[in-house]
């Protein structure tokens, strides 16, 4: 039903749609949860309604495989009201930047003022990661050769991922390690002397996602709380060859921890 091709007003016209879908005016918090991420969701509060995010403007099922994705809305036991994605678009669907942003863009559209952003990641330093190991992303390195703003707009990153919000998760579980997170455009893994590189760079985890979405958010002036969960060494780091079954293998065994330590930060919000 939209004609725009300006991203911003695609966003505002899909949180008019999601406003009308959900009877929520405002939203508080959204929520992307990542490959292994997704069991985790059922903890974070009561379904208020759930429908596929082709339903609003300017979210498109991919070309190929896969679906786009499911959108919750969720009310806390804080009371808040959460938007929670269940599934992402990544940059290697080949649909740009402006696809991998919506939901973000969306979701500050509907008032939201914190993003949590999850992911499933490779460890670059299994010297003192452990697989299945939530790790709070205290900053990142964009190699994806992408960025989602367009023009002579110059956003500050110094604190992409909020110091504030990563205390709030330290006070829900203080074990909470943190680390640079690496973004490639994938969709293969890396290779052993890309690890070994990005080991060189500071990086200490290694994924497909959340740095475009982290800085859509930045540039909407929402917080941003990232997390990895770490579900198998960077290549060559150990034996053994990476495949995604393991990624989402971590994600089921560990959709408990995560979704208690999702909900208990979220209510502290
Ligand atoms: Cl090792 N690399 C990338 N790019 N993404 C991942 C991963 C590795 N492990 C899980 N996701």
């Amino acid at each position: 039903t939209s004609v725009t091709n300006d991203p911003y007003v695609l966003a505002a016209e899909a949180a008019s749609t999601l406003r009308n879908l959900t009877g929520v005016d405002s939203f508080d918090v959204a929520l992307v949860m990542g490959s292994g991420w997704v069991p985790a969701a059922d903890a974070i509060g009561e379904t208020v309604a759930e429908f596929p995010v082709t339903k609003l403007p300017g979210f498109t099922a991919p070309a190929v495989a896969g679906h786009a994705g499911t959108l919750r809305a969720v009310r806390t036991g804080a009371g808040l009201d959460a938007l929670i994605f269940l599934g992402r678009t990544h940059l290697y669907e080949g649909r740009g930047v402006e696809a991998v942003v919506h939901g973000v863009r969306t979701a500050t559209a509907a008032g939201v003022r914190a993003v949590v952003l999850t992911n499933a990641a490779g460890g670059l330093r299994p010297e003192t990661q452990r697989v299945g190991e939530p790790i709070l992303i205290s900053d990142h390195i964009n190699l994806t050769g992408s960025n989602p703003i367009t023009g002579a707009t110059f956003v500050d990153l110094t604190e992409v991922y909020s110091r504030r919000l990563r205390a709030l998760a330290r006070e829900v579980d203080p074990s909470l390690a943190d680390g640079v997170y690496v973004a490639f455009r994938g969709p293969t893994y890396e290779t052993p002397a890309e690890i070994r590189m990005l080991r060189t760079l500071g990086g200490d985890l290694i994924g497909m996602s959340t740095v475009l979405e982290a800085i859509a958010a930045r540039e909407a002036g929402a917080e941003v709380l990232g997390i990895s969960l770490v579900t198998n060494p960077g290549a060559g780091l150990t034996g053994e060859p990476l495949n995604h079954e393991e990624v989402l293998e971590v994600g089921r065994s560990t959709a408990t921890r995560m979704g208690g330590l999702l909900a208990k930060v979220v209510d502290k919000l």
